[in-house]
Formats: structure tokens, C-alpha cells, sequence
């Protein structure tokens, strides 16, 4: 691979310099600069993929592009039906989560059905990965090896090999030798995933890309990262629970927030195929604080109980501290229970607010039972366990409709939950045999009827 000239390219206002500087020469902003390949511009090489003719989109063939499925039936569900040819996915998660563990299941998986895997470990040793291996059930595996960190090795041994998929596991410690930044830095990771990214889209390989996360939850490394892949997926879960959630967060071949469900084992990952009353508690008596909710991740109804604790906190600040539950959602809802609806919470209560198993509520159509396990805490009163409550609060404290209500009341009802609070609709609400939905105009009507005030 011929050598590439690497310059320092400010990211504000793209001023070029041979050598590294605190401020940009150009724009005279701070910390803008960043190690990037700069290439030549040829006349003869053509950096487009399918760079041809122009094509009519009726001739386009379509003829390779077959999904391939890696065995993992969530997995392939989270991606749409399958690994695309060609396309290239992020696959993103804490530390330890399991994000080598799921892949090398994938590979092991993909190898057993025949297709031509090539697992790149650059954090681990061949040994390590073979320990991982033989603990997954995977030790007579058919999958290529190849402990890497430098690019240009990897895309030889893609080019030789020519396998159907590439896993490499993560990119944040590839290097490319064009560049003399350190592994990991943003011009790294930006030009190694550039290169691999084109590489797959000339092979028609599919590639997954492990990335780290930061501790604020984002995929460490460039945003634009994320802009290159084709789909993002997400590996998330309590790390002393062993449920683990993949998300996608952006696909290109499918629908987004599709969530697939795993549980970790000394053997591996497990699928749960019906994860809908796995964030249930299994308790049977009623307790104050506790209200259940129906979220919809893509296109699954997932039944997610939410546990809140108020704490009259005396001197001081008020605490706040959530799992599951969005900070900035509970802040709003103490704020709409405490003007709308009376209750005395910002000032003189700690509230502790969390969801099942750690389960990110992400959807809005949570507001309503947070809001009423709120109330219920604080005035020590249960809801019913047959209850659960589906709607946005808005600020005025009105409660507004959710998309899919039906769907969601029919699994509430197949669960055996016996009544649905629900936002009130001008056109009435469709009624479902078997249970009971109750449409409610704002939070205080809510909280009277839930908790019978
Ligand atoms: N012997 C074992 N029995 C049960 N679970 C295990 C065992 N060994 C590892 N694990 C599980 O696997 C997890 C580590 O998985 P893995 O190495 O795939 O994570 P990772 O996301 O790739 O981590 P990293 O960010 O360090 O690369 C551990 O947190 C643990 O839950
Ligand atoms: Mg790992």
C-alpha cells in the first residue's frame, strides 16, 4: 500500500498543517485540529463506490444482496431479517457487557451454516479467544483467527481470504500507518473505519465493527463514525443482571429501536424469545411505588415495571437518582405532580425512580405510570397489579395519546393485566375484549383513579 501524506486538518474551518498545534492557524479556535489522511486528487483513480456509468434504477441488480442469517434469531431480528452483503455495522456497549462474547457466538454461528467468517481480535490473544470459544461451545469452529491491530494486514487478509463476514473486534484499537496519531484518536478511527468501510462495499463482504462507549453512553471516537456504517447497534443491560438488550439505533436496512433480548450464561448468550413479562416483578401483593407500563422497542411490546421510592430528605438538596427512567422525564413529571396535581415533592422529597432490570425507558408513553408510582409512594397508597398505565404527560398535565395503543392494550390483556389507564380520545377508545380501558384527561384524574383517592 503506497504511504499517504498525513496532515493536521482543523474540523471548523478545514485550514491544513504539516505539524500539530494547539490553535488553529486558520480559524484561531482551540483544539480543532485532527491527524487526517490527505490525498493527492488523481485524474485516473475514481474513489466512488460503483463509481460507473449511471445506471437506470430499474437495472440495478439485486442479485447477491441476499440476507444472510447467523443462526442468532434475535440478532438477525434486531438487523431486519439477516446480514446484508456489502453492509457495515457498529456494534456499541459498555465494557464487559459481552460485545465479544455476542460476535464470536455471531461467527460461530455464520461458520456452522457454512459462510467464511474472519474474527479480527485486537484487544485479545488467539488464546483468549479460543478460551471465550470453547466456553461458548465454539472450540471446533470453523471461523479464521487473526490477532491484528494494523490495517494494512487486515485488508491483505481480507483481500486473500475473501470471507462472506468480518469481524473486528474493536476498532478503536486498529491503526493505520499513514497516520502517527496514537490508536483510538479521532483521526484513527475515522480514516481506519473510512478505508474498511470501502473495502467491504468493493468485496461485498459484510463488516462489524466493535465500538467502545464513553461514559456518558455514546460510541467513543467521531460521530461521523456513525454516519459511515450502514446500521448502529447498541449492547446494553445491568451489569449485575443478566439480561442484555441489543438495540439498533439507526438502520439502513431495516426498522430502528427493534430490540432483541439475550441472558448471559456461563455458556453464552441465550436468546428469550417472549421477553414481554420479563420486567415484571414476580410478586403478587400490591405495594406502594410500583406502576406497569407498555413500551414499544421497534416493533415489540415489552411490559416494564416501574419502582419509585420518595423520601421526605429533610435539610438540603433534594436527591433525584434514576435507572431506567430518563432524569430530565422524572424532573418534569415532579414538577407537573407538584403543580397540578398538589403533591408536595421538589422541595421536600428524595425520589428514587427505576425501571425493572434496568430497562432504558426512552418513550414518553412512560410518563403516566412513573407519574402515578410517584403518587403512590408518597401517599403510601398501592396501585392494583391488575392495573397498568399507557400515556405522555404533557406539561399542562394533560395526558396525550401514544402511537400503537391498541397493540399495546392487547398485550397488556394477553399478559392477564385487567385494566388499562389510557389518554382520553375525542373519537372514544377502541374497546378490547377481556380487559378494561380506562381513558383518563389528565394526571389527577389518573392518580384519583389508579390509586382510588
Ligand atoms: N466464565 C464465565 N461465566 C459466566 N459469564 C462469563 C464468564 N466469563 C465471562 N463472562 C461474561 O462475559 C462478560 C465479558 O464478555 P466480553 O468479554 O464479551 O465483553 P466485552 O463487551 O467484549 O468487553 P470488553 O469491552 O472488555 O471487550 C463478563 O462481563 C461476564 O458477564
Ligand atoms: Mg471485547
Amino acid at each position: 500500500m503506497p504511504k499517504l501524506k498525513a496532515l493536521y486538518v482543523c474540523q471548523q474551518c478545514g485550514a491544513q498543517s504539516i505539524k500539530w498545534a494547539g490553535r488553529c492557524p486558520g480559524c484561531s479556535l482551540w483544539n480543532t485540529l485532527v491527524e487526517e489522511i490527505v490525498e493527492p486528487a488523481s485524474p485516473t483513480s475514481t474513489r466512488a463506490i460503483d463509481a460507473e456509468a449511471p445506471t437506470r434504477l430499474a437495472d440495478v441488480s439485486l442479485e447477491d444482496a441476499v440476507r444472510v442469517l447467523t443462526g442468532l434469531g434475535e440478532f438477525d431480528r434486531v438487523l431486519g431479517g439477516g446480514i446484508v452483503p456489502g453492509s457495515v455495522t457498529l456494534v456499541g456497549g459498555e465494557p464487559g457487557i459481552g460485545k465479544s462474547t455476542l460476535l464470536l457466538s455471531v461467527a460461530g454461528g455464520l461458520a456452522s451454516s457454512g459462510h467464511p467468517v474472519l474474527y479480527v481480535s485486537g484487544e485479545e490473544s488467539l488464546r483468549q479467544t479460543k478460551l471465550r470459544a470453547t466456553r461458548l461451545g465454539l472450540s471446533a469452529s470453523d471461523v479464521q483467527l487473526l490477532a491484528q491491530t494494523q490495517l494494512e494486514p487486515i485488508i491483505e487478509t481480507v483481500k486473500q481470504l475473501k470471507p462472506q463476514v468480518v469481524i473486528i473486534d474493536s476498532i478503536q484499537v486498529i491503526e493505520t500507518e499513514a497516520l502517527h496519531s496514537a490508536p483510538g484518536s479521532v483521526g484513527q478511527v475515522r480514516a481506519c473505519a473510512y478505508e474498511l468501510v470501502r473495502l467491504m462495499k468493493e468485496s461485498r463482504s459484510a463488516l462489524f465493527l466493535v465500538g467502545h462507549v464513553t461514559k456518558d453512553g455514546f460510541l467513543a471516537g467521531p460521530k461521523v463514525l456513525e454516519h459511515l456504517v450502514d446500521t448502529v447497534l447498541y449492547f446494553e443491560g445491568e451489569a449485575t443482571s443478566g439480561f442484555r438488550l441489543l438495540r439498533s439505533t439507526k438502520n439502513r436496512f431495516g426498522a430502528t429501536y427493534e430490540l432483541g433480548v439475550f441472558h448471559m450464561t456461563a455458556e453464552g448468550l441465550v436468546e428469550v424469545s417472549n421477553p414481554s413479562e420479563l420486567f415484571l416483578s414476580d410478586r403478587t401483593d400490591a405495594v406502594p411505588g410500583c406502576m406497569v407500563t407498555v413500551t414499544l422497542e421497534g416493533s415489540r411490546p415489552l411490559l416494564v415495571e416501574v419502582q419509585t421510592l420518595t423520601s421526605p430528605c429533610g435539610m438540603g438538596l433534594p436527591r433525584r437518582r434514576t435507572t431506567g427512567v430518563d432524569f430530565n422525564r422524572l424532573s418534569m413529571l415532579l414538577a407537573v405532580l407538584e403543580r397540578r396535581v398538589g403533591l408536595h415533592l421538589l422541595a421536600q422529597q428524595d425520589v428514587f425512580a427505576s425501571s425493572l432490570g434496568g430497562v432504558r425507558l426512552l418513550e414518553p408513553a412512560a410518563d403516566l405510570a412513573i407519574a402515578i408510582s410517584i403518587a403512590s409512594s408518597l401517599k403510601e397508597r398501592p396501585a392494583s397489579r391488575q392495573d397498568l398505565a399507557v400515556g405522555e404527560v404533557g406539561l399542562t398535565g394533560e395526558i396525550r395519546p401514544v402511537t400503537n395503543i391498541s397493540q399495546r392494550i392487547h398485550e397488556a390483556k394477553r399478559v392477564g393485566f385487567q385494566r388499562c389507564f389510557v389518554a382520553a380520545q375525542r373519537g372514544g377508545i377502541h374497546a378490547v375484549d377481556g380487559i378494561e380501558v380506562v381513558p383518563v384527561r389528565d394526571v389527577r384524574e389518573a392518580v384519583q383513579q389508579a390509586l382510588g383517592t
